[in-house]
């Protein structure tokens, strides 16, 4: 979808002012001032109640009986609804309709909501929430993914990509290396957690304020709920104090809980989640457990590879069939795979339903291989950066990725080779070999890991967006779109886009709500291709304004050949006239010229076969590496990162002071996904790590006090908005290196003999268990 420049209208390269440069984010003065508003901050309608759920205690039961008067007679409390409440579809499942929004009398895990109750205050309805007595008839549960592959117990058909023959293979490979592994689950940890405020409108109508990342999801499961078309509900969504995954499916339940009150009581009611119900209701990063037979050449190439991965999906399917979708795409992450299988099944266990979490599988599909070409350089007595470059993919060979996509637009070579350089990777390995030569307890670990990452949702008909730009006659301008805003900068990338169409400064622009009564239909903001399909789109949109206002300009003052209309700096240049831009919207207006549009995005060029699972599902792919330095007291197994130095493709970034940002936060995010973030059930199932004051997400003094991201510039081979590339999630993989460079350095225990069995999180007690193991090993 090429889309041309208006003929006789430029932006020259001198006006090239308003995309690619850093920007703060549109809202960082309200963040810091504390006046952005988020769905908790809109201010109350008269007679708002609010809500709370009632949670069930067992992992997997039938409920017997259930005495709610106590709940009823709680202070407070206006009602009590439970699913034979519900008027229309008792169900809030994003794909396959498996997921009830309130249980219908069996429960599959500690924290399923069985009733809401409506009280004045949401100090009162949480109180009297507690207050039920319900008899339960305890049934078996199966909690882990190593029990439900056991089982066989899965909430999808398990999965398998295979290409070439990986058996002959194996077979005839001169080494081998066999393996286990896990890699535990993260919570989304947004600062502000779930909430919805439903308020009734006439007609059966209801608007819900929502903090979601897909509205358009929202809408029609609220829809469903109270049994009335879409059109009836609108939601909408200024902004989220984070996502993270979280709030792409996971809003539902609290939307429709919400919703579901209102219609019935005919009063506003809002229902934000306390923390521990948070925590303990909704779905995070599906930990996953892995097999692999690898076999290789004495050079460490990979001759043949099999993985065999099972999901934690939870008590329902949720995402979790494209989150193993996308791990399955992502196991090669940065490596040419000629013979090979992967496997992935989404194991069905009495835990919350695990859901989207920043890289949506991406993250522990790739691990795994990393982890497998840690061991390859071990049993060779190799660097494991010599190892990854043997089996890099290559640019014109070997390029062709397991699910069939060739890759066009390769630069792992050339970037590893500059993070190399840069990190002073080679000379920094000497003086840590050195180091632990003469540090018995003291042990410095270093590792180098590359990402590929691909861009575009698998499903192919999500990969569209939708936009609205409106000119007001002051020359003011106001931007809707399809997309949602969680701190990730969405809205200051479309402004830019818009200004740079309009040729105005960003100061006359204004983004507002994402809002199902502005553009329908959208996808969720995820695959973090927010900012390239919505940006398209609202370019879309402005570049019809640009050429209605165009057309006038040269009906108004003539047009000269040499010299075609130039939008820029707040002012149009036609025909040797510099016309003020919000001049010529006037006059614009007075001649009845159209001054809003709408706009529109489908990401060309894609398409995927599930049952094979083939084809061409990524626009393109986003690169990087990052390079991590740690120290480990190895009798503690506490440790230090020292310092990360990362080199992230943006392409060429719409705001490299936003990706900047993106790629730093995704690295701290993903380093605490691998070390010190522990999801802990207990035996009975319940998730005994549902606040901060046991589940450990870093904190300042967790960040290195080096910690160097640098863009690599590299304009995107695809049409995308500006040549950019996505930002969103590829760089959570960077801090592989962390968990790789502790691997290390608890090696070096064993002079770098015995692969250490670490699995994640990399706690200090794993740490621990994985050096006692080597010293057993050696
Ligand atoms: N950054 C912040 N500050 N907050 C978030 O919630 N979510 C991440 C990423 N960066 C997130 C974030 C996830 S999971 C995705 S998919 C992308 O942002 C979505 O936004 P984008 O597509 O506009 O990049
Ligand atoms: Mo991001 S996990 O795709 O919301």
């Amino acid at each position: 979808m090429n889309q041309p420049t208006a003929p006789n209208s430029v932006r020259d390269a001198a006006s090239w002012q308003a995309v690619g440069i850093a920007r703060q984010h549109e809202s960082a003065e309200l963040h810091v001032l504390g006046q952005a508003t988020y769905t908790d901050d809109i201010p109350e309608l008269q007679g708002t109640l609010h809500a709370a759920l009632g949670l069930s205690a067992k992992a997997h039961a039938n409920i017997k009986r259930i005495d709610l008067a106590p709940v009823r007679a709680s202070n407070g409390v206006v009602a009590v609804y439970t699913a034979a409440d519900i008027v229309g579809t008792n169900d809030c499942g994003p794909i396959i309709h498996d997921d009830p929004i309130l249980s219908a009398g069996e429960v599959l895990y500690v924290g399923q909501p069985i009733f809401i109750v409506v009280a004045d205050t949401h100090d009162n309805a949480r109180r009297a929430a507690r207050r039920a007595v319900i008899d339960y008839e305890e049934l078996p549960t199966i909690l882990t993914p190593q029990e439900a592959k056991a089982a066989q117990s899965y909430v999808l058909p398990p999965m398998q990509l295979k290409r070439g023959d990986f058996q002959t293979a194996f077979d005839l490979a001169p080494r081998v290396v066999k393996g286990k592994l896990f890699v535990g689950g993260q919570e989304q940890f947004y600062l502000e957690g779930q909430i919805a405020y439903a308020i009734p409108k006439e007609d059966q109508g209801m608007l819900v304020q929502c903090s979601t990342q897909h509205p358009s999801e929202m809408q029609h499961v609220v829809a469903h709920a109270l049994g009335v078309h879409s059109h009836k509900v609108q939601v909408e969504c200024r902004r989220m104090g984070g996502g993270f995954g979280g709030k792409e499916s996971q809003s539902a339940l609290w939307a429709a809980a919400a919703g579901i009150a209102a219609a019935r009581l005919k009063r506003p009611v809002k229902l934000r989640a306390d923390r521990d119900d948070d925590m303990l209701v909704t779905g995070k990063r599906h930990c996953f457990y892995y097999e692999y037979e690898v076999g290789y050449d004495d050079n460490g190439k990979i001759l043949a590879a099999k993985v065999d991965m099972t999901l934690r999906a939870g008590y329902s399917a949720d995402l979790s069939g494209p989150v193993a979708t996308r791990a399955v795409c992502h196991f090669d992450n940065t490596y040419y795979l000629s013979d090979v299988e992967i496997l992935a099944g989404c194991g069905k266990t009495n835990t919350q339903s695990n859901t989207a979490f920043r890289g949506f599988g991406g993250p522990q599909g790739a691990i795994a291989i990393e982890y497998i070409i840690d061991d390859i350089a071990r049993n060779l007595g190799r660097d494991a950066l010599d190892i990854r470059r043997v089996n890099f993919y290559g640019t014109t060979s070997r390029n062709i990725t397991p699910y069939g996509q060739e890759i066009v637009d390769n630069v792992i070579g050339a970037l590893t080779a500059d993070l190399e350089r840069s990190s002073e990777y080679r000379t920094r390995r000497a003086a840590i070999d050195a180091f632990n030569q003469t540090s018995p307890v003291l042990k410095k670990g270093l590792a180098l890991t590359p990402v590929k990452f691909g861009i575009a949702f698998n499903v192919t008909h999500l990969n569209q967006a939708g936009a609205l730009v409106h000119v007001y006659v002051d020359g003011s301008v106001l931007v809707n779109h399809g997309g949602t805003e969680m701190g990730q900068g969405i809205n200051t990338k479309v402004m830019q886009v818009v200004a740079h169409e309009l040729g105005v400064s960003m100061e006359n622009l204004r983004v507002t709500a994402t809002d199902t009564s502005k553009v329908s239909n959208t996808s969720a903001t995820a695959a973090s291709t927010g900012a390239d399909l919505n940006g398209k789109a609202a370019q879309d949109a402005a570049r019809q304004i640009r050429e209605r206002l165009t057309a006038h300009a040269i009906k108004l003052y003539g047009a000269d050949d040499g010299q075609p209309v130039r939008f820029q700096d707040n002012a149009v240049h036609v025909n040797g006239h510099v016309v003020p831009f919000p001049e010529l919207v006037q006059k614009a207006y007075l001649a009845r010229v159209q001054l809003w549009s709408d706009g529109f995005y489908a990401t060309p060029g894609l398409h995927w076969d599930p049952k094979t699972m083939s084809g061409h599902p990524f626009s393109y792919y986003a690169y990087g590496a990052a390079v991590s330095e740690v120290v480990v007291d190895t009798l503690t197994g506490e440790w230090k990162l020292l310092r990360a130095d990362a080199l992230y493709d943006a392409g060429r970034s719409l705001n490299p002071a936003i990706d900047i940002g993106q790629v730093e936060g995704a690295f701290i995010q993903g380093m605490g996904w691998l070390t010190t973030e522990q999801l802990w059930w207990n035996g009975a199932g319940k998730l005994m790590t549902h606040a901060p004051s046991t589940y450990k997400i870093p904190g300042i003094s967790d960040c290195p006090e080096d910690l160097r991201v640098t863009l690599y510039r590299n304009d995107n081979v695809e049409d995308s908005i500006h040549r950019s590339k996505a930002v969103g999630e590829p760089p959570l993989l960077l801090p592989f290196s962390v968990f790789f460079a502790i691997r290390d350095a608890i090696s070096s225990v064993g002079g770098h003999r015995v692969n250490p069995p670490l699995n994640a999180p990399a706690t200090s007690e794993e740490i621990l268990r994985a050096v006692s193991i080597v010293e057993l090993g050696v």
